[in-house]
């Protein structure tokens, strides 16, 4: 079995090359040609050796049989290296940015791209990604809030599951998987004021019942290896924290993969303030637990001395390497190191059918906010659709950042998709408008986006004045979401809400599809602009999807993983509020706010509209009193009142009202996507088990407390229908 393998490996090993299996180099780098520094020989080197463990950011084939083959035909051990990449949301055929993906509620196709995504990174030589990135957040300033699924721990949850059970399949050895990684280990989306990188203060109980869920769901799925975090936890950053690693990941939860460092994580706790060096750093994070270092090199230079001087016992080094060995044996690498180097794997995928279901999600994942003056789907008189807007023609920004080898500027524009989907008779225009910053795009460096060029404007009026209907593109480019891209107000960059009033004022029928990694502060659109559709950064299909949704050959099924506020200084904002001790009526959903705007969401979590009209009955439950052991059923009749058919997703909320700590007004606890053909009644039932009603509690224990619950269910988070029940235990 794996254990005893692994412990024949490690009893050969010297201190030395158990150290080198802690260590992570990047190798961005031609291995096929001359090393373009003296770093590189140096790195080389220790392949040569056996003194690396795995390498990131090494693609192709090519370049990983190259690498591996330095270890396997020079190392004494030959321990084979795994090669991890951030594989976010596709390799090559790019699906939408995780924050949309998650809009479309349907975790078979949650799983299935990531599936895709590793059949096309493990024929590439890629056998590690670093994703799902399950980073529960409620801030819609905070650049990386696209990584993730949002500001619901029980949807981030299933997301988490979905992706790897996407990633890693059945069985880790099959050459079509990959290894996944739970990331940021832990709190990373709780950044103070949404700002990068910065500093998270949360309490134990929100840790435990916000934070914390979706990793301890990653970890019950299996998930290869857990990636920590950059931040500072409440005085202890991640990579420092015992807590977090060894207490609960590898103790409470006993994940049995290992912890990947976030990019020099170890050496930063220097700048934390928390270590003198990175010696010092090295057995700070070594003795929280974190096991694999990324190019931080810190551990290459500080394990095998602090063995040495007594300061770290090597058990510790053993429970480490330990851990590696284990994920390595279970990808069988060790009874194949090339298991992933077939030269003719990228020629047997099918990539053409991989575009169709990228274009499938796509449609899926949309969120129809408003439509007013039934505008939508585009009805067959509209003969002149003008498309306006810098994000109308811009086949790059769909594609959206950690694009993995997304190629650039290859996703269908809405234009093109637009002008594929309507017929000859239909004429379609494009004006630019405006420009959506300054400067040149690119990853390293964001647009600027305080420019105030209008000279575009004249041309998109004149277009908009001459169209039955005005399609505007606007948003955000692909580089304004992601890491180092918090911002500290969410508005539509540069000039682009001037142009949207300006062809508002010539044309009323405007259709505002926005493109989009975060929330945006949309309320002016809202208010006046007759339809809104949420259009996120879709992917390769994007064009052929948004065309799917406005001319009606998709009924939009999307619901808002987040709430979207009136203005930023709601910001965080977020449905699961607690109560505060003087709510306002009706108490679930108003608490604390400001004189100055609602207090509620523009649009709440959960929120989406279709072509047709659903009503909800009345909310039954199969008794009003629950045994511990038992469960009861809570069913309601889900109506299609419209005349096209349509998918729903229902959703069931639960409230504890009183309970040893405080508890959010309202909580996901289930959901379901269901179909109805129009004048179609169809009952939805939802098991309710004493699983749903735990909770980290007082006693500090995952447990539930016996008493009444409020159960609501309905279309989005706000407007329930309510039925309670008792636990009896
Ligand atoms: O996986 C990423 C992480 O999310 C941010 N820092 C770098 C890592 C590897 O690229």
């Amino acid at each position: 079995n794996v254990e005893s393998k692994v412990d024949s490996v490690l009893a050969l090993m010297t201190l030395e090359e158990k150290v080198g299996q802690l260590v992570q180099y990047n190798g961005s780098w031609d291995l096929t040609g001359p090393a373009s520094e003296g770093g590189n020989k140096e790195k080389e080197e220790k392949l040569r050796k056996g003194l690396v463990g795995s390498m990131l950011n090494v693609l192709s084939v090519e370049a990983t049989t190259e690498a591996q083959k330095l270890v396997m035909e020079n190392s004494r051990l030959k321990i084979p290296l795994m090669f991890g990449y951030d594989v976010i949301h596709g390799y090559k055929t790019i699906f939408p940015v995780p924050l949309a993906e998650t809009a479309s509620w349907d975790m078979e196709a949650a799983e299935r791209s990531a599936e895709i995504a590793a059949m096309e990174s493990a024929a590439e030589g890629v056998n590690w990604t670093f994703s799902p990135m399950i980073d529960v957040s409620r801030d819609a300033r905070w650049g990386r809030i696209m990584e993730g699924s949002g500001e619901d721990p029980f949807l981030t949850s299933k997301v988490a599951v979905a992706k790897v059970k996407g990633y890693q399949g059945e069985d880790l050895s099959d050459p079509k998987t990959i290894a996944a990684t739970a990331k940021h280990f832990a709190g990373y989306g709780f950044a103070e004021a949404g700002r990068e990188y910065n500093t998270v203060h949360v309490g134990e109980n929100e840790l435990h019942n916000t934070i914390l869920p979706p990793f301890k769901a990653a970890a019950a799925a299996g998930v290869a290896t857990v990636m920590n975090s950059f931040n500072d936890l409440d005085g202890t950053p991640a990579t420092a924290s015992k807590m977090l690693q060894r207490e609960i990941l590898k103790g409470k939860w006993d994940f049995q993969g290992f912890v990947i460092t976030d990019w020099g994580t170890i050496s930063e706790l220097v700048s934390h303030g928390l270590a003198r060096d990175k010696k010092h750093a090295s057995e700070i994070a070594i003795k929280a637990g974190s096991d694999m270092d990324m190019e931080g090199r810190a551990y290459e230079i500080a394990l095998e001395e602090l063995v040495k001087e007594g300061k770290v016992e090597e058990a510790l080094i053993d429970d480490a390497v330990r851990r590696v060995l284990r994920v390595k044996f279970k990808m069988g690498l060790f009874e194949d190191p090339y298991r992933y180097s077939d030269p003719i794997a990228k020629k047997q995928l099918d990539y053409e059918q991989h575009l169709k279901e990228a274009r499938d999600i796509a449609k899926k994942s949309i969120v129809l906010l408003k439509n007013e003056k039934a505008l939508l789907p585009i009805k067959p008189s509209v003969k002149k659709i003008a498309v306006i807007g810098p994000l109308g023609d811009d086949k790059d920004s769909p594609i959206g950042n950690w694009r993995a080898q997304g190629e650039s500027n290859s996703a269908v524009s809405l234009l093109e998709g637009v002008k594929n989907a309507v017929g000859k008779d239909v004429k379609v225009t494009y004006a630019k408008g405006a420009e959506l910053g300054i400067g040149e795009r690119s990853f390293m460096k964001p647009l600027k986006i305080n420019n105030t060029d209008k000279s575009g404007f004249d041309e998109a009026i004149k277009k908009a004045k001459d169209a039955d209907l005005v399609i505007m593109a606007l948003g955000e480019d692909a580089y304004q979401t992601g890491e180092g891209r918090s911002r500290a107000n969410i508005d539509l960059p540069g000039v682009q809400q001037d142009l949207l009033e300006a062809i508002y004022k010539v044309n009323k029928n405007v259709v505002l599809v926005l493109f989009n990694g975060r929330p945006l502060e949309i309320t002016w659109a809202s208010e006046n602009v007759p339809a809104v559709v949420e259009a996120w950064l879709l992917g390769s299909e994007s064009g052929n999807a948004i065309a799917d949704v406005l001319l009606g050959k998709y009924n939009p099924s999307g619901k808002l993983p987040v709430s979207f506020p009136r203005a930023v200084g709601q910001e965080p904002l977020y449905y699961n509020q607690k109560n505060t001790g003087r709510p306002t009526n009706p108490v679930e959903v108003t608490y604390s706010g400001y004189n100055d705007v609602k207090k509620d969401a523009l649009y709440p979590f959960g929120f989406g509209l279709s072509y047709t009209t659903f009503e909800y009955g009345d909310l039954e439950l199969s008794s009003q009193e629950m045994d511990v052991n038992g469960e009861i059923v809570a069913s309601i009749n889900l109506t299609n009142t419209g005349k096209v058919a349509g998918k729903e997703v229902v959703q069931l909320y639960l409230r504890d009202p009183v309970a040893s700590t405080t508890r959010p007004v309202k909580e996901l606890k289930a959901f379901q996507l269901v179909e109805v053909q129009p004048g179609e009644t169809k009952k939805v039932s939802f098991n309710i088990t004493n699983e749903m009603l735990e909770f980290y509690n007082a006693d500090k224990q995952w447990t539930s407390e016996e008493g009444t619950f409020r159960i609501m269910v309905g279309g989005n988070s706000k407007d329930l229908k309510k039925a309670e029940f008792n636990l009896n235990k």
